[in-house]
């Protein structure tokens, strides 16, 4: 570890680790939440079955990675079981007919409809107060979600570190992509991080028993394998006697203080999978890389044009031969042009975080550079506070931004 002339004496650890452990008892949801949570559940399921015909409704995100404060919101994800040689439901009509079904039951507030979204989903709002977002058919989410229990399950520190950390991100208020900071996966990846760094937490992808080649296990075309057998895990990896000492206090400084004054914005990625940093450059994730790519993206359009246009003027020729054809009929379907490919403003690679699965998402993408400025002034603080004095410097790093 690097000197660090800020670190705070044992004692200060002490009474950070005690009030942390007393946020987390505070923030436990209630047995009711769970099972108001439940009872929402079987209604949706009940619903899409209803508009869909053969729907499962699962639980993603905090709601079923263990990692939840009172009141978090609700993720669950429709997935349909189509009777053979029926049409697929497309995604954006998804969202149109749970969301128009939905709207007819006053037991449903402020109903949005996001079809435009990179992962279209309905959000809602049950009269009993839960927030919920509905999403369709994604594996991958259900993956991550299941990746993120286990880590959980490993070392219970985990979940200590993110409820503060989620508290404090919202609290901050930089805990919202839609308004360019960084979502509760995001932080939550970022605690991976540091407890991998720190050999608190191992590398679950990397784990693999026998022959040692790491296995494809295909999850819309990503590779969702990871050793999930934690019974079994003591015979592949075990935690350092160093790591064990570490208290959440601890922890919960090294997390500040990395994002604060170790971690290199510039170049690096956060990698869960591979368990330490990445750099921009090896994920091509670097602005001159996306020039290039944009540029060559233009390109392959400008030859697509043009062999559409060459297409459409043979067509022409032909519908003149066979009246019975219409050439519009030979045109792109919408939505599958190149243009869909494009990085658009919405890919930034300020803050790079590898998705553990889906290698070409960056979790960190919708970070700008005024938000990059406000998240890097709030790891400072937070680290300069925990520095100090330990005895109420959770609720002192948890406090309101105006
Ligand atoms: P709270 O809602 O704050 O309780 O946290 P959460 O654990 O539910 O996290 P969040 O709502 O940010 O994300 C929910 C789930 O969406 C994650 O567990 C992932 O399965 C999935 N997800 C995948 N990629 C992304 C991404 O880029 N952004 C977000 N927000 N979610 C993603
Ligand atoms: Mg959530």
């Amino acid at each position: 570890r690097r000197y660090d002339p800020h670190r705070p004496p044992a004692r200060v650890f002490a009474l950070i680790t005690r009030d942390a452990k007393n946020l987390n008892q505070e923030l436990k949801p209630k047995p009711e939440e769970e099972k108001w949570k439940l009872a929402l559940l079987q209604r949706l399921t009940a619903i899409a079955n209803e508009v869909f015909g053969q729907a499962e409704v699962k639980p993603f995100g905090s709601t079923g990675n263990g990692l939840a404060l009172a009141n978090a919101d609700m993720d669950v994800c429709v997935f349909l079981n189509m009777p053979k040689g029926s049409q697929e439901v497309s995604p954006v009509e998804f969202v149109e007919r749970l969301g128009d079904r939905l709207e007819r039951d006053n037991e449903f507030q402020n109903i949005l409809q996001l079809k435009r979204a990179r992962v279209p989903i309905v959000k809602l709002n049950h009269v009993n107060g839960i927030a919920c977002d509905i999403g369709y058919q994604n594996d991958l989410a259900i993956w991550n979600t299941h990746l993120l229990w286990t880590y959980c399950r490993i070392d219970e520190r985990m979940r200590e570190m993110v409820v503060v950390i989620k508290t404090w991100a919202k609290r901050r208020k930089i805990n919202n992509p839609y308004m360019g900071s960084l979502s509760s996966y995001a932080y939550v990846l970022l605690v991976i991080h540091v407890l991998q760094r720190c050999e608190v937490l191992p590398n679950l992808q990397s784990i693999v028993p026998g022959n040692g080649k790491i296995p494809y296990w295909d999850c819309q075309e990503f590779n969702r394998y990871f050793f999930d057998d934690l019974s079994n895990l003591s015979q592949y990896w075990k935690p350092t006697p160093e790591s064990l000492k570490q208290s959440v206090g601890e922890l919960l400084y090294e997390f500040f203080r990395y994002f604060a004054s170790e971690f290199r914005y510039i170049t690096h990625v956060v990698s869960i999978r591979c368990g330490r940093l990445l750099t921009k450059e090896a994920k091509e994730w670097t602005k001159e890389q996306q020039q290039h790519q944009r540029h060559q993206q233009e390109q392959q359009q400008q030859e697509h044009q043009q062999q559409e246009h060459q297409q459409q003027q043979e067509q022409q020729q032909e519908h003149f031969d066979h009246p019975e054809t219409s050439p519009s009929e030979s045109t792109q379907p919408e939505g599958q042009t190149p243009m869909d490919t494009k990085p658009t403003v919405r890919n930034r690679y300020l803050f790079c975080i590898e998705d553990p699965f889906e290698l070409d998402h960056n979790v960190g993408r919708p970070v700008d550079r005024n938000s990059l400025f406000t998240i890097r002034g709030e790891f400072m603080r937070a680290a300069k506070l925990l520095s100090k004095n330990g005895d109420g410097a959770i609720s002192r790093l948890c406090q309101e931004r105006e």
